[in-house]
């Protein structure tokens, strides 16, 4: 059993001594105290259960006593005695926390019994607060499950859009890890335009899937090592649209839908598909269009060599506020974004 430690305070040796032994009898360990000064001391250095202390008392009374241990423990106990009834004294006590109020001279089975009841409040008590802090601590833990297989959750589905997005630039030879180095571009055009989380996370879905559309273009076309003829180039202009049905059923790829749709639009209105203009181009769909134009220009394609990077970003500046938007191509030239 728990050993149960009682500071016995009061001005009068002599109750001090009945109360010690009659609470050693019944198993407490007792420490007497003549003042609420020397109570204090005790409090201090030793860790009690309870303490019973007299009112009336010199130095310091047991009010004051009351109020300097509730203030460093409030979940001490603490029963207080006195010779001299007065309603509004005990009403006092009882508001700043004492747990019991006895009159003088007290029948010592009544202060037993007192402090019994005190103790097994305590001890509910500190059982009911064991309790909740597991069940925190519970709480805490399966939060923290949670979060991980949320996480595990969340990379099997980039994963799996990343095993489509690498589908698509399979379908073009000369495009290998195109997606990916788009989302990385855009990723990093977006971060310094201050994007939230939640706003990045989507422009990564929608940068790896810009061109899913793509999947419905003929092999042949996509994979022609001669120029393009107009019908041609005509027909691989669908793949926006073709995009967009394809994931339209989809809701989680509802909101990439217009980064798939737009991003062959051009600033000053002579893109593709809906000739949209400026700032009436989303946003994410003005970002990728600058990587995605990058890429292709940077990436060997059958009818032409690489372009050596200076002359790709000249060809970057005569296009700005015409196919790119000023804001985002000065943010990839300035932070040379296009090195990644
Ligand atoms: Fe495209």
């Amino acid at each position: 059993m728990k050993e149960e430690r009682i500071l016995i305070v009061d001005d009068e040796e002599v109750i001090c001594n009945v109360l010690d032994r009659r609470l050693t009898r019944e198993g407490y360990f007792c420490t007497t105290a003549h003042n609420g000064k020397e109570a204090l001391n005790h409090f201090y250095k030793d860790s009690f259960s309870l303490i019973i202390s007299d009112i009336k008392m010199p130095e310091m009374t047991g009010i004051e006593l009351l109020q300097k241990v509730k203030a460093i423990d409030p979940k001490m106990k603490m029963i207080m005695v006195t010779a001299y009834p007065e309603i509004d004294l005990a009403v006092n006590a009882m508001r700043l926390g004492a747990y019991d109020f006895i009159i003088k001279p007290a029948d010592l089975d009544l202060i037993v019994m007192s402090v019994k009841k005190a103790l097994e409040s305590k001890r509910l008590e500190e059982e009911i607060e064991a309790y909740h802090n597991h069940m925190e601590e519970l709480v805490e833990e399966r939060t923290i499950k949670l979060k991980q297989a949320y996480r595990t959750l969340k990379k099997a589905h980039l994963d799996s859009v990343k095993v489509l997005a690498e589908a698509i630039d399979a379908k073009d030879p000369y495009t290998r890890g195109h997606s990916d180095r788009v989302k990385r571009m855009s990723l990093a055009i977006a971060k310094k335009m201050g994007f939230s989380e939640e706003r990045l996370e989507n422009l990564e879905y929608g940068a790896l899937l810009h061109d899913i559309g793509k999947i419905g273009i003929k092999d042949e076309v996509l994979q022609k090592q001669t120029p393009l003829s107009s019908e041609e180039y005509q027909y691989i202009q669908e793949h926006p649209l073709i995009g967009v049905k394809i994931v339209e059923g989809v809701e989680f790829f509802k909101d990439k839908i217009p980064m798939i749709r737009h991003h062959h639009e051009h600033y000053d209105s002579n893109g593709y598909p809906d000739g949209l203009a400026g700032e009436a181009i989303p946003l994410e769909a003005r970002i990728i269009s600058l990587p995605d134009a990058f890429d292709a220009m940077t990436s060997a394609r059958p009818h032409r060599g690489v372009m050596p990077l200076q002359d790709v970003l000249a060809e970057l500046e005569k296009f700005k506020g015409k196919q790119f938007d000023p804001k985002v191509l000065e943010i990839f030239l300035r932070e040379k974004i296009y090195k990644l």
